[in-house]
């Protein structure tokens, strides 16, 4: 067996590793410092010291779906619903513009309210009033349709997590009614159709094994996303996982780290998940390779309300300053936010709309 720098090494060269080999990187005790290095060379190779940030709009936290992990699922009666107006996301984007946003991400529940004619009025409206920004939308599983109307109104990047590429553990993270092969179907529908798709899992969810995570690389590998967001698992107590611990910082790290030497060209962001478990988790993010940040723009008075885990950060009143206070993060972790609409470069394809 190679030695762990030797793996290091070889995943730099070949951006691959047979199973067994990924699975002693992945489960290596000791410091990942070679990781770490070989990570972020590779990605000052192609993106210098640029971190690119994401407006996050949580626009809505009603959800259809009831996945057993997830703070706002539809069983939890103790979240306090809410649901932003059109206006309100656009004062958001206004704001966030001012601010140097050239991105904006609406996320929330798959909230039936938010009709496709919906969701293309509001994609429309922010295109017609910053046509300089790319639309990013992370609103669940609906219909190649739908994806396609939303594409076809001005939204140009989809994030949807796989969450989990094994059957049986997706099986036991949500209920009956949800398909693995259904969430794969639509991203490779969204692919098709265009748009710049981001997916990812989440990692120290309850039941994932090493083999479950080889299995998270080699999806990806066929999928070959633009954006792969990870971030660890956190408990909520209103959840039927409430018993179950948080996932691992370190792991998280190695495991960002090993995605930048697999997708040299990946938009990787430092979650905000990271950064609830570690006060340093999202600067620790960007050294193991991440290059997005992704500051909330959502009103603060909804921000506690999209709770997904137990002590999210960024819902205060403090809030407010998300931009400058994540400006003075990114440049203590030696690197600097750059107002551009910061899309993929790859090798091949070139920027994209
Ligand atoms: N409804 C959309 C979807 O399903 O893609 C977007 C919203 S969903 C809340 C966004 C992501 O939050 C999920 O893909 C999941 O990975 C993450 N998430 C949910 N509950 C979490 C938890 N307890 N800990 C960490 N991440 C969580
Ligand atoms: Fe729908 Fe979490 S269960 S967003």
């Amino acid at each position: 067996m190679k030695t762990f720098p030797e793996l290091v090494q070889t995943l730099r060269e070949t951006r691959n590793l047979p199973d067994p080999e990924l699975k002693a990187l992945l489960e290596h005790q000791g410091p990942d410092e070679v990781l770490f290095q070989a990570a972020d060379e590779t990605r000052r190779e192609i993106y210098g010291d640029e971190v690119y940030i994401r407006g996050l709009i949580e626009f809505t936290n009603y959800c259809r779906n009831n996945c057993y992990y997830c703070g706002i699922r539809r069983d939890n009666k103790n979240a306090e619903r809410y649901r932003l107006s059109q206006e309100e996301i656009l004062d958001c984007c206004e704001e966030g513009y001012a601010l140097g946003f050239r991105t904006f991400v609406l996320q929330g529940g798959e909230d039936p309210y938010y009709t496709d004619a919906r969701i293309c009025a509001i994609v429309t409206e922010i295109r017609r009033r910053f046509p300089d920004c790319a639309i990013t939308l992370s609103i669940g599983e609906k219909t190649r349709e739908s994806y396609q109307a939303f594409f076809d109104a001005g939204a140009n990047r989809y994030l949807l997590r796989h969450e989990t590429a094994n059957d049986p553990h997706y099986r036991s993270l949500h209920p009956d009614g949800m398909q693995l092969s259904n969430r794969k179907r639509c991203l490779y529908d969204l692919k098709e159709i265009g748009y710049q798709v981001g997916s990812g899992f989440m990692v120290g969810s309850p039941g994932q094994t090493t083999e479950c995570i080889i299995q998270d690389l080699r999806f990806l590998q066929d999928l070959q996303p633009d954006m792969i967001g990870i971030g660890p698992y956190i408990t909520h107590p209103d959840t039927p996982f409430a018993a179950c611990p948080s996932g691992s910082v370190d792991l998280t790290l190695r495991l960002v780290a090993v995605l930048r030497l697999m997708f040299p060209y990946a938009l990787l962001p430092a979650t905000t998940a990271l950064g609830t478990l570690h006060p340093l988790g999202r600067e620790l993010g960007l050294k193991a390779g991440a290059n997005v940040v992704m500051p909330n723009l959502s009103p603060v008075s909804v921000r506690k309300l999209y709770e997904l885990y137990e002590n999210k950060i960024c819902t205060g009143e403090e809030a407010a300053q998300c931009r400058g206070c994540l400006e003075r993060r990114v440049d203590s972790a030696g690197y600097q936010i750059v107002t551009a609409i910061g899309n993929v470069k790859r090798e091949s394809a070139g920027e994209r709309g």
